[in-house]
């Protein structure tokens, strides 16, 4: 599985180094390609001739050394890698990534890298439980980093408790893992809306809302990657395109409804995470606006209720709403699931920090239709969009 795959394994300074030696031969044994890159520290617990040998490539320790038979540098590890695995993971490093800080090759490398990453923690029991080191990886998980929970015993401190780098076979199973990913999504077609629809009032003016299309990419990217067919119909943002996802990009309420009926007979699921607007300027006029009255009136009407209208025409599909809310928010996404005919509508009151537009993170209540409902810690829009599909196939 992991032939012809490249990693690149970050190794920071910690006793447990002499393991990572292990780690690296056994992915290279299972025809991974692996670079290494050293902190300064880790090369006084093992030299990198020791890991050159081990690799068969290069290993970088420092970022200002000038390679010559070598171009790698750390922007092409970083685009080169298909996963990163950071083992040992001292405090020094996580804190280092947690707050930003870019000092050294191994540091600048994950700052500039896309690849999932995983860390193996190991240190001394006390630092380990440190709330600042806590808080650190909570952060980073929340921002999507993957951690792999160090092992218990005697440490080389002469303590006991958590903080040993976790056995070779334990790190090597997380790196199948997440190479192997879910596949439960192939052979579905889902339809996904994203962003906020734009509603014109002259050829320069429109109406639009705050939404950033970050929980509808985030879904289509994940439901890709689990091998699902996924459409996005899009309002504008400045977003990329998850790979091998198909985006059809419209502006208005009505234009984003006649992309969404083309799709839907033909869709087994429907995701509606965009924020459509609710009103339209009932006249849109051809030329632009003059100043010359010291009020304007604008006369709204309504866009067609998109989920309203799948929810009456729904044969096989699951759909799945959004409501976004400031107040009474149980209250308010019931009564859309009901009206709307959904199986599930994702609640978030985006008043509270850390949820709802143009942030990377999310706190939710998922509603069904049978009734119950879950409430969701804060976490990344990535992790809620995978916690969302577990559901639906759930
Ligand atoms: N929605 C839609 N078409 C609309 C308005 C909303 O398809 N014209 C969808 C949204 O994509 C979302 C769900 O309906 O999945 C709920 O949207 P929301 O704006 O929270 O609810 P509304 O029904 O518009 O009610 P209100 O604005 O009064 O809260």
């Amino acid at each position: 599985m992991l032939r012809g795959k490249n990693i690149v394994v970050g190794v920071a300074g910690g006793i447990a180094v002499y393991k990572v030696v292990d780690i690296v031969s056994r992915l290279k044994k299972q025809g991974a390609n692996v670079y290494v890159i050293m902190t300064h520290a880790a090369a006084n617990f093992v030299t990198p001739l020791t890991f050159r040998e081990i690799s068969g490539h290069p290993v970088v320790v420092d970022m200002w050394t000038e390679s010559t038979n070598w171009n790698v540098e750390h922007i092409a590890l970083a685009n080169l890698a298909d996963l990163f695995l950071l083992a040992p993971a001292t405090a020094n490093i996580i804190g280092k990534i947690a707050n930003g800080i870019a000092d050294d090759m191994l540091s600048t490398t994950i700052m500039a890298t896309k690849a999932s990453v995983i860390l193996a923690p190991a240190m001394n029991t006390n630092m380990y439980l440190n709330p600042i080191v806590q808080g650190n990886i909570s952060k980073l998980t929340q921002l999507g980093y993957h951690f792999i929970e160090p092992g218990c015993g005697s440490l080389a401190c002469g303590t006991e408790g958590i903080g040993r780098l976790p056995e070779p076979e334990v790190i090597i199973a997380k790196v199948m893992e997440i190479f192997k990913g879910k596949n439960d999504l192939v052979g579905k077609k889902i339809l996904i809306t994203a962003g906020g629809t734009q509603e014109a009032i002259d050829p320069v003016r429109y109406i639009g809302n705050r939404s950033s299309g970050k929980m509808g990419y985030a879904l289509a990217k994940v439901a890709a990657a689990r091998g699902a067919e996924v459409i996005v119909v899009s309002g504008p943002t400045h977003l990329l395109p998850p790979s091998g996802v198909i985006v059809n990009y419209v502006e208005s309420a009505s234009q984003m409804r006649d992309a969404v009926l083309a799709h839907y007979a033909d869709s087994d699921i429907v995701i509606k995470a965009a924020a459509v607007a609710d009103y339209r300027p009932q006249i849109k006029s051809t030329d632009k606006i003059k100043k010359n009255s010291t009020t304007l009136n604008l006369v709204l009407e309504k866009t067609p209720d998109i989920l309203f209208e799948l929810g009456q025409l729904k044969k096989h599909q699951i759909l799945v709403g959004f409501a976004a809310e400031t107040q009474q928010l149980l209250d308010h996404a019931q009564e859309k699931l009901t009206r709307k005919n959904l199986d599930m509508i994702v609640a978030n009151d985006i008043t509270m920090p850390g949820a709802g537009f143009n942030v990377d993170t999310n706190i939710v209540k998922l509603l069904y239709r049978d009734g119950h409902m879950e409430e969701l810690p804060k976490m990344s829009k990535e992790q809620l969009a995978g916690i969302i599909l577990d559901k639906i196939r759930a």
